[in-house]
């Protein structure tokens, strides 16, 4: 059987897997002024999966949502592209939100999938005419660090 994890081509998504590790990463949340625990989990395209969840703040502006989660433990293991993601708060599902969207953008781009009422979306239809590639802006610097 061909192997999933090879880098030359996507890696098949379990979307019932991604669901059962973002319900099972909610319960690592901190959510004490919300009291809305949120977990997501996230394919990489070399086949591993990446969770995250929400971290709240008594300034609330300064919560972390799951999604930060995500991007944080993408760099940390070894960083790649986000294929698709799952995230449910409360035990339901959840579509991120818009702040999300655009840092899951900048490790996923167009073709990542966001599961939005059990649906598989493209971040192009989910974020259309995103920063930076729908723009005039310039990377002074050329592109990433990784
Ligand atoms: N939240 C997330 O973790 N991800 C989202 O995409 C939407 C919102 C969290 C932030 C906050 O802790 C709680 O949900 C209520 O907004």
């Amino acid at each position: 059987m061909a192997d999933d994890t090879q880098k030359t081509r996507a890696p098949r998504i379990d979307w019932d897997l991604l669901r059962t590790k973002a319900l099972e990463v909610a319960n690592h949340a901190y959510a004490p002024y919300s009291k809305f625990r949120v977990g997501a989990a996230a394919l990489v395209d070399d086949g591993r999966i990446v969770t995250g969840c929400n971290v709240e703040n008594a300034s609330y502006g300064l919560t972390l949502c799951a999604e930060c989660g995500i991007v944080s433990e993408l760099a940390r293991s070894g960083g790649g592209r986000l294929v698709a993601i799952c995230t449910v708060g409360n035990d339901q599902p959840v579509t991120p939100c818009g702040r999300c969207r655009q840092l899951l953008w900048e490790h996923g781009g167009a073709s990542l999938l966001l599961e939005v009422n059990g649906e598989p979306k493209r971040m192009s239809e989910m974020l259309p005419a995103a920063f930076p590639e729908e723009s005039v802006f310039v990377n002074p610097e050329g592109g990433s660090s990784s």
